[in-house]
């Protein structure tokens, strides 16, 4: 047991020398009324102990001799990712399903007024027109100038720059994401027809599950080119991967740089070679069996929320992640982002729609960019593309 200890104005002091703005009290110090008055007369905060202190993850030895010997290192600053005042707004973004997906991707989009009209459609009469009332009621505490209109009609998405089709069944627990080809490819085909005639030259983002497969579905029903026609899963993929390594190492998700390729279910494809933690490999803070445990946490990611909420999917991080390909799209962001477009001979693979990591701007795809992968990770991608294929009757 440790001795009781008295709190002098001295430790006060000492604490504000170094620069600190709480002291912990932890139970059984004695405070001196001294020092208590020279708390308040620092600005210094007696908190209450024993503070809880983070657990840090049990790791091997090779591991924490890396983590201690990059803490003398200099300090990491994060790369700035903020938005580019050079981003272009949108005239027009529409978004098939008004579901929890969709809504949420209204809400976004309204809150950053990216656009000067944001239309929703629904089969569920009333679902869209409500959704777009109720963004149109915060207006008046957003200030966002977007005009939000919904309808039942596919008419309304007419003269889109984007269409974000979310429309479909989403998955029940224990349903797999390969179960829904057969109901979900119908929907889009009657969406694809409308884009067609409405928004001929519209970007197309495909959020509906098995997404690589809807957005090869997307594809052919518009015969719009590969460069207008974008899945969007990857980016969330990432996202997820990036927050399960940044819990793991105990370190912000800011500094946690980490992407996902390959199909957006059981055969994706964290991309370890290039994932990094505060700019250094993932092995300099994580053991292998932490990286697989991770790797698995994102594969799973959006099973789990399937699970819990045993009616329905994931809605907020896919919203997010629809809202950060419409910022690469706008040029609000830079750099390459893992969206969902068909192969024309990149990584080896042909006719055959796959998260990769690819640059986008106005027109939609740029080009795919072709990062070195490990021989372990391209094989996890020709494994993605011949499932897709397999599942979609090619192969
Ligand atoms: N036209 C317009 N809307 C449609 C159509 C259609 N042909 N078919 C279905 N919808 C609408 C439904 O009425 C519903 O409101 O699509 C919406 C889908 O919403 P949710 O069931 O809440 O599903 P959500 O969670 O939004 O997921 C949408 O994204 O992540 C994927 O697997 C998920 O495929 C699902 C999609």
């Amino acid at each position: 047991m440790s001795e009781n200890r008295v709190i002098g104005s001295e430790h006060i002091e000492d604490a504000r020398q170094r620069g600190r703005l709480i002291f912990e009290i932890l139970p059984g110090d004695i405070v001196t009324s001294l020092a208590r008055e020279t708390a308040h007369r620092l600005g210094i905060e007696l908190i209450t102990g024993p503070i809880e202190k983070p657990t840090l993850a049990r790791t091997d030895g090779k591991t924490s001799m890396g983590r201690s010997l990059y803490r003398r290192s200099p300090k990491w600053i994060a790369p700035d990712k903020g938005i580019s005042s050079r981003a272009k707004r949108f005239s027009k973004i529409s978004i098939v399903g008004a579901g929890g997906v969709g809504a949420n991707i209204s809400h976004l989009a309204a809150n950053l007024d990216l656009s000067n009209e944001i239309a929703i459609v629904d089969i569920v009469p009333g679902l869209a027109a409500a959704t777009a009332l109720d963004l149109n009621h915060a207006s008046g505490i957003t200030r966002s100038s977007t005009k939000i209109v919904g309808s039942e009609t596919l008419d309304l998405i007419s003269g889109s720059d984007v269409v974000i089709v979310t429309a479909g069944r989403a998955r029940s627990p224990g349903m797999t994401r390969s179960d829904l080809i057969n109901i979900n490819k119908r929907v889009i085909q009657s969406t694809a027809e409308v884009i067609k005639n409405q928004s001929p030259s519209a970007i197309v983002i495909v959020i509906t599950n098995p997404l690589d497969e809807m957005t090869m579905e997307m594809l052919t029903a518009t015969g719009f080119p590969r460069e207008r026609v974008l899945g969007m899963a990857g980016t969330l993929d990432s996202s997820r991967f990036r927050r399960s390594l940044a819990m793991a190492a105990g370190v912000k998700t800011a500094d946690v740089e980490a992407i996902t390729l390959g199909s957006h279910g059981d055969e994706m494809a964290p991309i370890i070679s290039h994932s990094k933690i505060k700019g250094r490999s993932l092995e300099r803070f994580l053991s292998t069996e932490e990286i697989e445990a991770c790797s698995k946490d994102a594969i799973s990611g959006g099973g789990q929320v399937v699970a819990l909420k045993k009616m329905g999917s994931a809605t907020i991080a896919p919203a997010h992640a629809s809202i950060e390909i419409l910022n690469h799209i706008r040029g609000a962001k830079n750099g390459s982002i893992p969206v969902s477009v068909m192969l024309e001979g990149e990584f080896g693979l042909n006719n055959v729609v796959l998260g990769v990591p690819a640059f986008l701007g106005l027109k939609g795809l740029i080009s795919v960019e072709e990062i070195k992968l490990s021989p372990s990770e391209l094989k996890a991608l020709q494994n993605a593309a011949k499932a897709i294929q397999e599942r979609l009757g090619l192969k």
